[in-house]
């Protein structure tokens, strides 16, 4: 008999697999987890998954760190007779490398994605890095939800700054800010970004003059070493704007990132995708209805 879903944590995303098991009215428990003398991984599941949907809640920061107890964890919960095993990722890792940038380089979305949908039945995630992959679905062969954030953040926006200017800091951030701004009816611009290195980049911003007097409203998916951030913001506060707010969908925060970028922002804002004290707009909602909807037979 089915006992309805059945939610398993991995370790760190506890909080939010119960955020999002209440949102579900399901069951959660948190996957034993520990590293045997070796280095090698120890998994146990605490609750025996046969007939159950099962929902692994892992968010991929740091995914090497967690791949493989979240494969393990995977394949017990099927040979155990799990009905359906998902995954659900607030934050998807390696979607960034998506082509051979340099001879000899490892399109790592194109192989994580391989990995990824060998393991698991369904995948579900908020906001991916699409970019040169326009879908989940032209690297992904499993089902693969990438639900959108930018209504919460608009909702965030709309609540907490007056006059905002919503800034994209590059080109791929126009599809975050063009949506924020048209919910909220406010202006944006998007700005036009060269990266040189993975702290290096350049950022050219056009005259501001004529949105004097709004509030600078910065909008990425990602913060990782925060330097995009960091030079949009100092290049507003150079065209005599207050410093901005930053709103991110995915606090990753590298090394000193998120000390680097403090000072030169007035708040700084993400989605609980990845846990982070910048953690102000809630998605268990999102992923709770995304899951609601019918399961494949
Ligand atoms: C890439 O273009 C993304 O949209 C982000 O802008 C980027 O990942 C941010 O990286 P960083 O914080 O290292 O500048």
């Amino acid at each position: 008999m089915s006992a309805g879903r059945l939610l398993f944590a991995l370790p760190g995303n506890e909080a939010f697999a119960r955020r999002l098991a209440g949102e579900l009215a399901a069951d959660v428990e948190v996957v034993e987890t520990r590293r045997f003398p070796d280095g090698e991984s120890y998994v146990r599941l605490p609750v025996e998954p046969a007939g159950r949907v099962v929902d692994l809640v892992c968010t991929l920061a740091q995914p090497d760190e967690r791949f493989l107890a979240l494969v393990f964890a995977a394949d017990a919960a099927r040979e155990l007779g799990a009905r359906q095993v998902n995954l659900v990722a607030p934050y998807l890792a390696y979607m960034r490398q998506d082509c051979r940038f340099r001879p000899g380089e490892s399109v790592s979305s194109v192989s994580f994605a391989r990995l990824v949908s060998s393991t698991f039945d369904r995948l579900v995630t908020v906001d991916p890095h699409l970019h040169r992959h326009h879908a989940l679905s032209n690297v992904y062969t499993i089902r693969a939800d990438a639900l959108q954030s930018a209504p919460l953040l608009a909702e965030w926006i709309g609540a907490n700054v007056a006059r905002p200017l919503v800034v994209g800091p590059d080109e791929e951030s126009e599809q975050w800010a063009g949506a924020i701004a048209a919910r909220i009816g406010a202006p944006h611009v998007v700005l036009k970004k060269v990266r040189h290195g993975d702290r290096d980049v350049e950022i050219a911003l056009p005259e501001f003059q004529r949105w004097q007097g709004c509030q600078p409203v910065l909008v990425d998916d990602i913060a990782s070493s925060g330097r995009t951030l960091a030079v949009a913001a100092r290049g507003l506060v150079q065209q005599g704007f207050p410093r901005p707010v930053c709103v991110v969908v995915h606090a990753l925060f590298g090394g000193d990132a998120f000390q680097m970028l403090s000072p030169l922002c007035g708040r700084i804002v993400s989605t609980d995708a990845v846990p982070h004290p910048t953690n102000a707009i809630a998605l268990a909602p999102l992923i709770a209805a995304a899951l609601r909807g019918p399961a494949p037979e």
